[in-house]
């Protein structure tokens, strides 16, 4: 079978990986695809977010099955265009996407369902937002309603910082149209968690929830970042956790889309917190996460690519889903300066040697350049291991990073320790 992974991400590096392991894949392109996922496949240079020629070289290649790892393209309709043309691709159509693509409507679908949640208000007017602040209490939570490149979310300290924010937002417009909008959130505490669903719009199956680390500096200080490592399983869930986000968050979530109409099969992430008063929906995504994927997907046992095209037939019941116990740790290898500015062109030793000690190395930021393979990201590998426990998991991923270097890198040491202290 021919898959086409659309995206050039670390993401996208570790779904070609994946697919790549399983008996029935012969062919992978990648659009664009980065230095990785070369080695695995066929990257060819349409942008991800060009559904017209993603289509059109699906159709031309006979691709049997269509991946899509980025939220853009899913927000501007690949799926809905893709199902038109009657071609088969892995992800949510528009209407879908909006859980990630409007926050309005993620936080208004969540209340229709009776979803845990923070409290919430809508403001398209920046001066009943100003008055909103104005008698309100920080910190606040200030999110733009549209996609913001994961930018979109401002937690502000004092009123002049929010009113900074709103006028940012709302008439700077510095995330364009997407900040026509914003939700006012209620400020929530606890620690954060991330469970994906495949959802088929009939079943649904978990992966192993995971954990990511948003700040750019040891002890979550600095400022965020796409996510500079992840681990997985997160021990903070125990059995009675787990059950309670299942049946008040997991289920009623894709119930409500069912009853919305959403057409296709997709994953469904689930960003959220374990407050005091129980766990919280932070946000939703469309997609597989970043850099959640490179700890799940080498946790799972079944192929994946029976996954995926089961789940396109609606069919995942099928499936025989299964979940390693071991343990995963992913850690990010960052430009520096980065996420900040940052100089590219630098010449990465150590990938061999790293995959030598019994890690998988994600690229994220790579390009080869006259043979050299060099930084060109922020975020530029992800360096992950599998072990029966977290403990040395850790270790054989920081053995890894050890033995990869560019000039400036940088990457966090304290990757998953955190769980450890539990
Ligand atoms: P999001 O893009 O919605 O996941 O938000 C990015 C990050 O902002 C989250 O991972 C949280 O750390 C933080 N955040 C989002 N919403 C809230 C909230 N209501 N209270 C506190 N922190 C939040
Ligand atoms: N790891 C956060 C995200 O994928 O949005």
């Amino acid at each position: 079978m021919k898959v086409l992974v659309i995206g050039g991400g670390g993401r996208e590096h570790t779904i070609a990986w994946k697919l790549s392991r399983s008996q029935h894949v012969d062919t992978i392109f990648a659009a664009p695809g980065n230095a990785g996922i070369a080695g695995m496949g066929e990257c060819v240079p349409i942008g991800a977010d060009d559904n017209k020629a993603l289509l059109e070289f699906a159709r031309e290649k006979k691709v049997d099955l269509t991946v899509v790892g980025p939220e853009a393209p899913l927000v501007s309709g690949i799926v809905d265009l893709f199902r038109q043309e009657g071609l088969r691709i892995f992800g949510f159509d528009s209407k879908g996407a909006l859980l990630e693509g409007s926050k309005v409507w993620a936080k208004q679908f969540m209340e229709k369902y009776d979803i845990p949640t923070g409290d919430f208000a809508v403001f398209d007017n920046h001066c009943a937002a100003q008055n909103a602040i104005d008698a309100g209490k920080p910190p606040f939570v200030i999110k733009a309603d549209g996609l913001a490149a994961g930018k979109g979310v401002l937690i502000c300290e004092t009123i002049e910082e929010a009113r900074d924010a709103v006028e940012t937002v709302m008439q700077k417009k510095k995330f364009g149209t997407a900040g026509d909008r914003i939700v006012f959130e209620e400020f929530l505490e606890g620690p954060e968690l991330s469970v994906l669903a495949v959802f088929d719009g009939k079943d649904y199956r978990l992966f192993v929830p995971s954990q990511d680390h948003k700040r750019a500096f040891d002890g979550d200080k600095g400022p965020n970042t796409g996510g500079m490592g992840a681990y997985a399983p997160v021990p903070v869930l125990d059995h009675i956790l787990e059950e309670k986000i299942r049946i008040e968050i997991i289920e009623r979530t894709l119930s409500g889309i069912q009853s919305e109409k959403v057409e296709g099969a997709g994953v469904v992430y689930f960003g959220l917190m374990l407050t005091p008063s129980g766990p919280k929906v932070l946000e939703y995504n469309c997609r597989f996460g970043d850099p959640e994927t490179q700890v799940i997907l080498p946790l799972l046992k079944t192929d994946l690519f029976e996954v995926l095209y089961e789940a396109t037939e609606n069919n995942l019941e099928s499936v025989d889903f299964e979940n390693s116990d071991e343990a995963c740790t992913c850690v990010v290898i960052a430009s520096g300066g980065y996420p900040g500015k940052y100089e590219k062109g630098f010449e990465i030793s150590g990938i061999a040697e790293a995959e030598e000690a019994g890690c998988a190395v994600f690229h994220a930021g790579t390009a080869i350049e006259n043979g050299r393979t060099v930084n060109s990201g922020g975020r530029v590998l992800g360096v992950t291991a599998t072990a029966p426990t977290l403990r040395e998991a850790i270790d054989k991923a920081y053995a890894g990073v050890d033995r990869i270097s560019f000039e400036n890198c940088f990457s966090r040491r304290d990757i998953a320790w955190r769980a450890l202290e539990k």
